[in-house]
């Protein structure tokens, strides 16, 4: 049987990533433009069934894996109900989330049959914290990581790593491996719309393991082939690290994934400066499915087409993208 889905380079998409909103209780800089930034109004936001209906539409047409993101997802009020209809659905659901709310949420999260979460958390010092996220709520997100792990889900953390912010901790990240079966992932720096990146605050994939080399023994793991993050452990640790290492070495030949901005818009790739407008068309009572299609096989082989020189010779200027909140990562 033919393939859904697919693309003009073979790649097929079965992972849809959903953001419910735009709007975050944290501030982190890397995410958010440094302008005031407004967030968008509800009514330009897909609502709860159209979600549900949108989201049936790509399982028909072979989606198997569904991420919800935001901003932050569960600052939306009916987070809750859209948990629980999407978990109707055959997929693997699941959600990337800044862990502030988890403890609100904990019984819905069980009852709509998640099993594993990915959390950001850029550092393991309270004051530092507060200085990323603008938020002094470090304690509430470590304490709901451990609420997760005690409740047995799977639970991955990101830690966006940058140079003169956070680097000096990543051994504090893998020596938290050691006790707890958490799966930390490094990510490289990316450079989205106002988001202060340039290409000496990223530290690369390779950086990363010769600083965990000069700690510890380190052994690769096998990746599923999906996979953007290469996976380690330390031997005898009860938890994994991985590096994600979009700007030194993209996983763009392998990619699965297409995006639902929480305005409706389908975007093909994470750097994608096209969108194809969904929501409306849905509204209107028009097939959204060609429009799908066609957004598909315009995917680019990498990064959107944004950029396929060494990341070095990039310009943060010239990326031209919407910011990481509005798009969920
Ligand atoms: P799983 O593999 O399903 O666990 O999710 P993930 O790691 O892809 O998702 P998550 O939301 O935790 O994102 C972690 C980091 O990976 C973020 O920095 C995302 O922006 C980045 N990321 C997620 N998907 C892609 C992708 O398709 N391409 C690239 N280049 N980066 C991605
Ligand atoms: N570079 C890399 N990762 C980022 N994230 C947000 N902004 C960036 C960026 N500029 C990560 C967050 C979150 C995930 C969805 O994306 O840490 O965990
Ligand atoms: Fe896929 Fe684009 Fe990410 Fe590459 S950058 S892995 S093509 S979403």
């Amino acid at each position: 049987m033919e393939k859904k889905l697919t693309d003009t380079f073979g790649r097929s998409h079965n992972y849809l990533r959903i953001s419910l909103t735009d709007n975050c209780n944290f501030r982190c800089f890397y995410c958010m433009p440094e302008e005031d930034y407004d967030f968008t109004p509800a009514s330009r936001l897909m609502q709860a069934g159209e979600i549900e209906s949108i989201a049936r539409l790509f399982v028909e047409q072979g989606v198997d894996k569904i991420r919800l993101t935001g901003g932050e997802p569960l600052v939306r009020k009916d987070a809750g109900d859209i948990l629980l209809s999407l978990s109707r659905l055959p997929v693997n659901l699941t959600l990337t989330t800044n862990g502030s709310r988890i403890h609100e949420y904990i019984g819905l999260l069980k009852e709509a049959g998640i099993r594993s979460l990915n959390i950001s958390l850029d550092t393991l010092n309270r004051d530092k914290f507060l200085l990323v996220t603008r938020r002094d709520q470090f304690f509430r997100v470590y304490d709901n990581i451990q609420l997760l792990l005690q409740e047995g889900f799977h639970v991955k953390v990101n830690m966006v790593v940058m140079k003169d912010m956070n680097e000096n901790e990543i051994n504090e990240f893998v020596e938290w491996t050691r006790r707890q079966p958490v799966h930390v992932r490094f990510i490289e720096f990316m450079p989205f719309s106002g988001n202060r990146w340039t290409s000496n605050k990223v530290v690369t994939w390779q950086e990363i393991l010769q600083e965990v080399g000069t700690q510890y023994d380190i052994l690769p793991l096998e990746n599923d082939p999906h996979d953007t993050a290469k996976k380690y452990m330390v031997p005898g640790h009860a938890g994994t690290f991985a590096v994600i290492s979009t700007m030194s070495a993209n996983f763009c030949g392998s990619c699965n994934r297409i995006r639902l901005t929480a305005d409706g818009k389908l975007k093909n790739c994470l750097f994608s400066q096209e969108e194809t407008d969904l929501l409306n068309p849905f509204r209107n009572g028009e097939d959204i499915l060609p429009l799908i299609n066609a957004s598909i096989k315009a995917k680019k082989k990498e990064h959107g087409g944004q950029f396929t020189e060494d990341f070095e010779k990039i310009h943060a200027e010239t990326i031209h993208n919407r910011s990481m909140i509005t798009i969920g990562g």
